[in-house]
């Protein structure tokens, strides 16, 4: 048995991945990303569940889920949600499971309606801007945090 299980969680439109503006989010698919979590999960002794929805309530469920599953922690790329759920800034307060924010481009240089994250401060923090690198980074983060604090 793994020391650490953690949910990959990733909102709406990164099922497009690989086409969907790669200038901006790069030509790495959703399904390479998630290999490659699982791959240095299993380095980092962590097992990676993954789940991806284009539907906010779902996101919500899963996060709730996952506290009933008692998963160790949530890296989390809300993409558009990340500006807008309230829904998703109380689940993860709702369910206190330490969270890494994520997002490929760097937000904070793009639009001003993403300058804003809702999700951040109910997160341990984020790492954006390093394309599919990343999530890597999120993983190494939240695995020493999790080494830290269980
Ligand atoms: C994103 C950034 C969001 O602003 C955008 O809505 C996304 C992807 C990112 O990973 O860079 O869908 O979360």
């Amino acid at each position: 048995m793994k020391k650490f299980t953690v949910l990959l969680l990733n909102g709406p439109n990164l099922q497009l991945l690989g086409t969907r503006e790669p200038e901006i989010y790069g030509s790495t698919t959703l399904a390479d990303i998630v290999a490659r979590v699982k791959t240095l999960g299993s380095e980092l002794d962590c097992e990676v569940i993954d789940y991806q929805s284009n539907v906010e309530g779902f996101l919500v469920d899963r996060i709730s889920q996952a506290y009933s599953e008692k998963v160790d922690g949530i890296i989390f790329n809300p993409a558009a949600y990340t500006h807008t759920s309230v829904a998703l800034r109380d689940a993860l307060a709702a369910v206190k499971i330490p969270t890494v924010e994520v997002h490929l481009s760097n937000i904070a240089g793009r639009d001003e309606f993403r300058h804003k994250s809702l999700t951040l401060p109910v997160s341990l923090g984020v790492i954006a801007g390093f394309g599919a690198e990343s999530y890597l980074l999120a993983l190494r983060a939240l695995a020493a945090h999790l080494d830290k604090t269980k």
